[in-house]
């Protein structure tokens, strides 16, 4: 189960590029609002204002190549803020957080390009949230040749991920299907080549149930 986050529910999207976490997290943020939830939608990285520069450092391809250990500690400085200063405190006020992309997204990616052990990428990340774990994870599987068209058509360009070979997104696809099978009570894993509607229709009912009984009414 998740550690100590008071009476709220912590849902998290993940998933590769392009796989419908954006739309997703629209989708659900307005069923569950209609269910009379109070909901905090945020993003990582980037969900608090030193996250958004620090987003920036990430995404901009004119960062360049970074070293794999500075690139996991700004990440992690994102998470440990954006926990601290916005998730956490939701949590506790009794919130639905719904997050685009949260730890996972870290270790698929990093660990996709091996440069770092997984067991220590998984520590950092850990210490940086205090350990705070979602009730439940989505995973919007999706081929990532799909994906990646899907997101290009998005439009903002290329970012320093997107600009990654072929290979690289199938490893970072490989990795959240790992994840997701080690503690299947804690994810959905969902086929989103599929019409959003009939995507949303599947997470909608992995929470239904959820929701009566783990957040207070
Ligand atoms: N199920 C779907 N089928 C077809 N197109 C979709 C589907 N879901 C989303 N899209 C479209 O694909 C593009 C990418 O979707 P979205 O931005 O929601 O994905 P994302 O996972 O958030 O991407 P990113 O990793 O780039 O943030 C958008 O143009 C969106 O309208
Ligand atoms: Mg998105």
């Amino acid at each position: 189960m998740a550690s100590d986050s008071g009476a709220g529910f912590f849902l998290v999207l993940e998933g590769g590029e392009g796989g419908g976490k954006s739309t997703q997290a629209d989708l659900v943020v307005q069923w569950l609002r209609q269910q009379g939830r109070t909901v905090l939608q945020t993003r990582q990285p980037g969900g608090t204002p030193v996250g958004s520069r620090l987003r920036e450092i990430l995404l901009d391809p004119a960062t360049g190549a970074l070293d794999p250990r500075t690139e996991s500690l700004v990440y992690a400085a994102d998470k440990a803020e954006h926990v601290a200063t916005v998730i956490a405190p939701a949590l506790a006020r009794g919130e639905v957080v719904v997050c685009d992309r949260y730890v996972d997204s870290t270790l698929a990616y990093q660990g996709a390009g091996r440069a770092i052990d997984a067991t220590e990428l998984a520590r950092v990340a850990a210490w940086a949230t205090g350990d705070l774990r979602p009730h439940l994870t989505v995973v919007l599987d999706v081929d990532p040749e799909v994906g990646l068209v899907r997101a290009g058509r998005a439009g903002d360009g290329h970012d320093r991920i997107e600009a990654e070979p072929l290979e690289f997104h199938r490893r970072v696809r490989r990795h959240f299907l790992d994840l997701a099978a080690k503690r299947p009570d804690e994810y959905l894993v969902v086929d989103a080549d599929r019409e959003p509607g009939s995507v949303h229709a599947d997470i909608r009912a992995a929470l239904e149930s959820r929701l009566l009984t783990e957040v207070r009414p």
